[in-house]
C-alpha cells in the first residue's frame, strides 16, 4: 500500500481495517469499515485535513489555511474508494483529495473511549519499581520503551548495572527528550552541604513529598543515577499518591473533597529566590480522574482562608500525611551504584531514610523533565518500531 496518500502529519498509520462503503451523508461523510463498524466524518473536519499542499504545509505538514478560508456551506460532492484503498473525495470549492484509510480509522468516532483504569499500588503489590537491565535498554529500543511505559503506568521505574560514567545521566534522560532546568540547576547531586536550600542536602530522612510544589506547574519527572553508595541507610521511600488518593475517595469522602477542593500554597525557603505555587492536594480532571498531586508538607506557607476551611483541609492534609507514612502503602528501595530510577513527581511521592555519612560515601545525582517529553516519546518510539517492522 506504498501508493497510499500522505496524512496532515508524521505518523504511520498501519491499515488494520479497510474501508467497505463511502457514502455521502448531510454533515459529511460515513464509512463502514471492515470489523462491521461505521464512522461518521464531519465535512469540515474533512476539508481542513485535507493532504493537498494549500491546505496543509507540505513540509511542515501542519494545517496551512484558516479555518474562514473555508466557505460556511462547503459540502462534499463524490466519494470513491480506489484500488489502494484510500477515499477520494471531492468538495464544492473544487478540492479534490484523497484521504489515507488508516488515518480515517484513527481519526473516526466510534463512541466514548473506555477509559484505561490506572493501576495504582501499595507496598505489598509492588515492593519494587519494574526494573529493567540499563544497558541492554539503552541499545534495545523495544525494552527502553517498556522502561518508558513502566514509568507512565506505575510513576516510578528503574534502569540497573548501569556504569559510573560522567554525563550518562544526562544522556540517558535526553533519549526521552529535554532537560527542565530549576533554581538546583541543570543537574543537582544529592550531597551534605555546609549551607543547604533544601533539606535534600542534609543526611537527615525526608518524609514523603514531591519537588518544586512552588512551581505554577511542578516538574513532572524526576530522575536519581545513583554512582556510588556505600552508606549505611538512606534509602529511597516511594508512594503511589494516586492510591492513597483512591483510598481516601472511598474510605474518607469528607477528606477528600477537601483535597480535591482546599488550595493550598507553597514557598521555597531560600536566600536567593522567592518561589510560590499553589493548588490543592489531589488534581482531577472534569471526570473525577487523577492527573497529579501536589503535596509537600515541609514547603507549606501559612493557609490564608477562613479558619472553617483550615480546619477541614488540614484535618485533610493530616489523614492524607498518615497513609503517607504508613509503610503498608511504602515502597522501599536502597539505592545501588548503576542504578538509575525514574519517578513520576507528581504522582509518586519520594522521600527517605536517614543515612549515616561518615559511615561510607554516597553520589546521586538529579535531573528533572516533564511527562509531556515521556508520552512524546513513547509515540514516536512506537511510530518508529512500526516503520521498522514494515520495511
Ligand atoms: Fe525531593
Amino acid at each position: 500500500m506504498s501508493d497510499l496518500p500522505t496524512t496532515p502529519d508524521f505518523d504511520s498509520w498501519p491499515v488494520t481495517e479497510t474501508v467497505q462503503t463511502a457514502t455521502l451523508t448531510e454533515h459529511g461523510l460515513r464509512i463502514t469499515w471492515s470489523d462491521g463498524r461505521s464512522s461518521d466524518h464531519h465535512v469540515l473536519l474533512l476539508r481542513e485535513n485535507s493532504p493537498d499542499p494549500v491546505t496543509t504545509h507540505p513540509k511542515a505538514r501542519e494545517m496551512a489555511i484558516a479555518p474562514t478560508d473555508i466557505a460556511d456551506d462547503v459540502s462534499i460532492t463524490k466519494a470513491e474508494i480506489l484500488t489502494s484503498g484510500a477515499i477520494r473525495v471531492t468538495f464544492s470549492d473544487g478540492i479534490e483529495t484523497a484521504y489515507h484509510p488508516g488515518w480515517l480509522f484513527g481519526a473516526a468516532w466510534f463512541g466514548p473511549e473506555p477509559t484505561k483504569p490506572v493501576v495504582t499500588w501499595n507496598a505489598t503489590e509492588q515492593p519494587e519499581p519494574p526494573t529493567f537491565d540499563g544497558p541492554v535498554a539503552l541499545k534495545t529500543p523495544e525494552v527502553f520503551l517498556q522502561w518508558l511505559e513502566a514509568l507512565r503506568d506505575y510513576g516510578v521505574a528503574r534502569l540497573r548495572n548501569l556504569p559510573q560514567q560522567d554525563g550518562l545521566l544526562e544522556q540517558i534522560v535526553t533519549m526521552i527528550g529535554p532537560i527542565r532546568e530549576s533554581n538546583f540547576g541543570r543537574q543537582y547531586v544529592l550531597e551534605i552541604k555546609d549551607d543547604p536550600d533544601s533539606q535534600a542536602y542534609t543526611s537527615g530522612s525526608l518524609l514523603q513529598h514531591i519537588d518544586l510544589p512552588t512551581r505554577e506547574l511542578p516538574f513532572g519527572l524526576q530522575f536519581l543515577y545513583t554512582r556510588d553508595n556505600t552508606t549505611t541507610g538512606g534509602e529511597g521511600i516511594y508512594v503511589d499518591a494516586y492510591r492513597i488518593a483512591e483510598d481516601m475517595r472511598h474510605a474518607e469522602p469528607e477528606h477528600f473533597q477537601s483535597l480535591i477542593t482546599d488550595v493550598w500554597e507553597y514557598n521555597n525557603r531560600a536566600r536567593t529566590s522567592d518561589y510560590r505555587g499553589k493548588g490543592p492536594v489531589v488534581e482531577t480532571d472534569a471526570n473525577g480522574a487523577l492527573t497529579g498531586v501536589r503535596y509537600n508538607t515541609f514547603l507549606r506557607a501559612p493557609m490564608k482562608a477562613p479558619l472553617d476551611i483550615q480546619a477541614r483541609a488540614y484535618k485533610a492534609y493530616r489523614a492524607f500525611c498518615a497513609r503517607a507514612q504508613d509503610p503498608s502503602y511504602q515502597m522501599k528501595i536502597r539505592y545501588e551504584a548503576g542504578d538509575f530510577l525514574a519517578f513520576d513527581n507528581r504522582r509518586a511521592l519520594h522521600g527517605r531514610a536517614g543515612y549515616d555519612a561518615k559511615g561510607g560515601s554516597r553520589f546521586i545525582e538529579g535531573i528533572y523533565a516533564d511527562r509531556d517529553d515521556l508520552h512524546s516519546r513513547i509515540r514516536t518510539t512506537k511510530r518508529q518500531l512500526r516503520t521498522k517492522s514494515t520495511t
